[in-house]
C-alpha cells in the first residue's frame, strides 16, 4: 500500500530533546537561545538589525507598520502569493497593484513593475517563490529611482543566494517563516530583517510594545513608555531553541531538499522534452533552496486529473496558491495592473509534488514513475 503524503515536518530525529535538555526555564526571560538564533541569522545574512517574531505574518505585519503605510497608499506585488502579504498591507487600508509573475521563476515580473507605478506608490513587495530569487538587479534600481522601499518576503529562501548575495539581504526590508511546512522550523516561528539604518529604531520600538523599552535595558532612559503603535513581536524562547538547532543543521538540511528536488527533476527532465508538462526554471545567478517542486500541466482540467491520480495511487500532491486578484477579498483590496498573462494560467495549471526532509529518494522514484504512468509513458530511471 503506497502512502506518500505531501509534507512532513523537517526532524533531524532528536530536535526536542537536543535542544531543551538542560534548558532553564529560571532564565528564560533572558531570552538566551532567541539571542543566538539572532545572531547567527544575523552572521549569516548582514542586517542592520534581525529580531525572531511569532510569524512570517506578524512580520510583514511589522513591516508595514514601520513604513508608516496609510489609507490610499499603493502597495506593488504578485497575485500568485500568500495572503498574509496583502493582509499585512491592507490592515493599514494600502490599496494593492497587483503585478504579473514570469512563467519561468513565477516571481513577479520586475518588466511589468514600471508600468504599475504611480504617485501614490509606496511599496514594491516581492515574494522569491520556492527560494528562487527575483531579479533584484533590475527591481533595486527601478526602487530607487521611484523613491520606493522594497519589501522582500523570503518565507521560502532561507539559505538562498542571488548572485552570491543570501535571499533576505535585498530589500530594506526583508521577512522569513519557520512554520511548520518550511525547510527549516520550530512548528511556528519568524523573523524580520532591517537592511536600511533610519528603519532601525521605529522597528525597535513596534517590536516591544510601541515602547522604547529597548533604550531602558540600554540604561538610555530611566523608566520606558508608550510612544507609538506595536505589538508583542517575541518568539518564544523555547521556540528558539528549536530553531536554533535547526538552523545549526542549516546546510545538511538545505542540500538535502535540493537532492531530492534535483532527482525529480531529472527524472522527470524527458516529459518536460516531450512537451507533456513544465519544470521549474532556476536562473544561473540562482542558488535556490528547493522549498518546493512543481510541475505544470497543460490546463486546470488536466491538473485536477494529476493531482486526482496519484491521490488513488497513495500520494499526496496539491495545488498552490490561488491568485490574490481574483480571490473574494483581492477583489475588494486592489487591481492587476496589465495583462495577466501567466499568473492566473499558472496558478490553476500548477501541481506541488511531495517534498520533505525525510522524503526517501525511493519516494521520490515512486512519485516519479506515477506521473510517468498518469501521461501513458514508459519510465526509465
Ligand atoms: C510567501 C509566504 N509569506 C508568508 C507566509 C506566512 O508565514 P507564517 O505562517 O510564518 O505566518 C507564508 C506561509 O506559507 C508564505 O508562503
Amino acid at each position: 500500500m503506497i502512502n506518500v503524503p505531501f509534507f512532513l515536518p523537517t526532524y533531524l530525529g532528536n530536535d526536542l530533546q537536543d535542544a531543551l535538555t538542560g534548558y532553564d526555564m529560571g532564565n528564560m526571560r533572558s531570552r538566551v537561545y532567541a539571542g543566538r538564533t539572532e545572531e547567527w541569522l544575523s552572521k549569516l545574512m548582514q542586517p542592520r538589525l534581525c529580531k525572531l517574531t511569532q510569524s512570517c505574518t506578524q512580520s510583514l505585519e511589522l513591516a508595514a507598520l514601520i513604513l508608516g503605510i496609510k489609507p490610499g497608499d499603493e502597495v506593488i506585488m504578485p497575485s500568485f502569493a500568500f495572503m498574509s502579504m496583502g493582509n499585512a498591507f491592507a490592515l493599514r487600508g494600502a490599496k494593492l497593484v497587483f503585478v504579473d509573475i514570469r512563467p519561468d521563476t513565477l516571481n513577479i515580473d520586475e518588466t511589468k513593475i514600471e508600468a504599475a507605478i504611480t504617485d501614490k506608490t509606496k511599496v514594491i513587495l516581492t515574494l522569491n517563490y520556492a527560494g528562487v530569487g527575483c531579479n533584484y538587479d533590475a527591481i533595486l534600481p527601478i526602487a530607487a529611482k521611484h523613491n520606493l522601499t522594497v519589501v522582500e518576503d523570503n518565507a521560502h529562501g532561507i539559505m538562498g543566494k542571488y548572485k552570491d548575495k543570501y535571499l533576505g539581504s535585498f530589500g530594506h526590508i526583508s521577512t522569513l517563516s519557520f512554520d511548520f511546512l518550511k525547510n527549516i522550523t520550530c512548528g511556528e516561528g519568524g523573523a524580520i530583517f532591517i537592511n536600511d539604518d533610519k528603519l532601525a529604531a521605529p522597528l525597535r520600538l513596534a517590536y516591544e510594545f510601541g515602547t522604547n523599552r529597548h533604550d531602558f535595558y540600554e540604561g538610555k532612559t530611566p523608566f520606558y513608555e508608550w510612544k507609538g503603535l506595536g505589538t508583542n513581536g517575541y518568539l518564544s524562547d523555547i521556540s528558539a531553541a528549536v530553531l536554533y538547532r535547526q538552523l545549526q543543521n542549516a546546510e545538511q538540511i538545505t542540500s538535502a531538499f535540493k537532492n531530492k528536488w534535483k532527482l525529480y527533476y531529472n527524472n522527470l527532465q524527458p516529459l518536460q522534452n516531450a512537451g507533456m508538462l513544465s519544470l521549474p526554471t532556476v536562473p544561473p545567478d540562482c542558488y535556490h533552496t528547493a522549498h518546493n517542486f512543481y510541475v505544470i500541466t497543460k490546463s486546470t482540467a488536466q491538473r485536477q486529473e494529476l493531482i486526482d491520480y496519484l491521490k488513488q495511487q497513495g500520494i499526496q500532491a496539491t495545488f498552490h496558491y490561488h491568485p490574490l486578484h481574483s480571490s473574494e477579498f483581492g477583489l475588494k483590496a486592489g487591481v492587476f495592473s496589465g495583462q495577466d498573462e501567466h499568473t492566473t494560467r499558472c496558478a490553476q495549471q500548477l501541481v506541488r509534488l511531495p517534498l520533505f526532509y525525510s522524503l526517501s529518494e525511493g519516494d521520490v522514484e515512486l512519485v516519479c514513475r506515477k506521473v510517468y504512468d498518469f501521461f501513458g509513458i514508459a519510465f526509465k530511471p
